[in-house]
């Protein structure tokens, strides 16, 4: 049996089992199962030591571990490197590598949004504000994705240190205080954790956004659907995309690399994550 693994804490949210055994079973690799498993940091070193010794194919990396993970791997490839964020392990040539698909998850999940943008997103994003709330692991592939983009980029989390790292790093992001916003904001991205229990809020006020479906407000969070980040978003009248798009794109490159397979989103993939 080839086993593959999401690991994180919280892990009960992650829809990664769901999708990954459907492909799994769809491209008939029949001897493969894939399953959730709710880690502490101590438990990280035994997790690539599982992959170092064949007992673990391929993992999936979430909340909070993303950078966490990184002293335990052999290589890095260059987004993981440059964003110092991790979500997929593979072993190749004995190596156990650190992989950063999240960061062309969500380019893609622009364009996918946008399909005029095709491979560039830079039509749309020039000009734009764009204010970033969070500055956790899958922060800075957000940022690299949107830097060469032309668009002016605000950030703010709750622990202002971790966002000045990212600053250090990117260079061309303003920096707000949590809990305060740009004056005008076209685009506004949850990256933090806050949603994925139910009714936790942020405390941001957009009201006045309200009528105006050209704003969007994106939610990285896929599971709940609608988080309350989003329903006020969606009850203002602002266009919301929340993060399912991100997470099947990302999933799709974790797949490829892990099989060679590039899986498709079939109307079974999306009935079964809408469930
Ligand atoms: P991941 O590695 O997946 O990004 P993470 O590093 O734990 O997970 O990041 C979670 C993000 O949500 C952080 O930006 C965190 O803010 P802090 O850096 O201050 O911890 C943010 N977050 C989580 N709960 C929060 C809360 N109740 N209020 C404000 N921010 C919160």
């Amino acid at each position: 049996m080839k086993k593959y693994l999401v690991i994180g804490n919280p892990i009960e949210h992650s829809l990664s089992p769901l999708l990954h055994n459907y492909w799994m079973k769809k491209y008939c690799l029949s001897g493969s199962i894939y399953e959730k498993r709710k880690i502490e940091e101590k438990d990280l070193e035994n997790v690539v030591k599982e992959i170092k010794d064949d007992k673990i194919i391929g993992v999936n990396v979430t909340v909070p571990f993303k950078r966490l993970i990184i002293p335990f791997l052999d290589k890095l490839d260059s987004t993981a490197m440059k964003t110092e964020s991790v979500n997929t392990l593979f072993k190749v040539k004995n190596k156990v590598i650190g992989y950063n698909t999240d960061r062309e998850g969500f380019a893609q999940s622009m364009r996918d949004l946008f399909p005029e943008l095709n491979d560039s997103m830079i039509p749309a994003m020039q000009g734009k504000n764009i204010f970033i709330l969070g500055a956790g692991g899958v922060t800075s592939s957000i940022i690299d994705a949107l830097q060469h983009e032309g668009a002016k980029i605000f950030l703010s989390n709750r622990t202002k240190k971790k966002a000045e790292e990212l600053k250090k790093k990117y260079g061309e992001v303003e920096i707000l205080d949590w809990g305060k916003r740009p004056s005008t904001c076209d685009i506004v991205i949850n990256t933090t954790s806050i949603g994925l229990t139910k009714d936790e809020k942020i405390n941001i006020d957009f009201s006045d956004c309200s009528g105006d479906k050209h704003k969007l407000f994106y939610d990285l969070i896929y599971n709940p659907k609608e988080t309350s980040f989003l329903k006020e978003a969606r009850l203002r009248g602002n266009n919301t995309m929340n993060g399912q798009r991100m997470f099947l794109n990302q999933a799709i490159c974790a797949f490829n690399l892990w099989t060679n397979v590039t899986p498709e989103v079939d109307d079974e993939v999306i009935k079964l994550l809408d469930k």
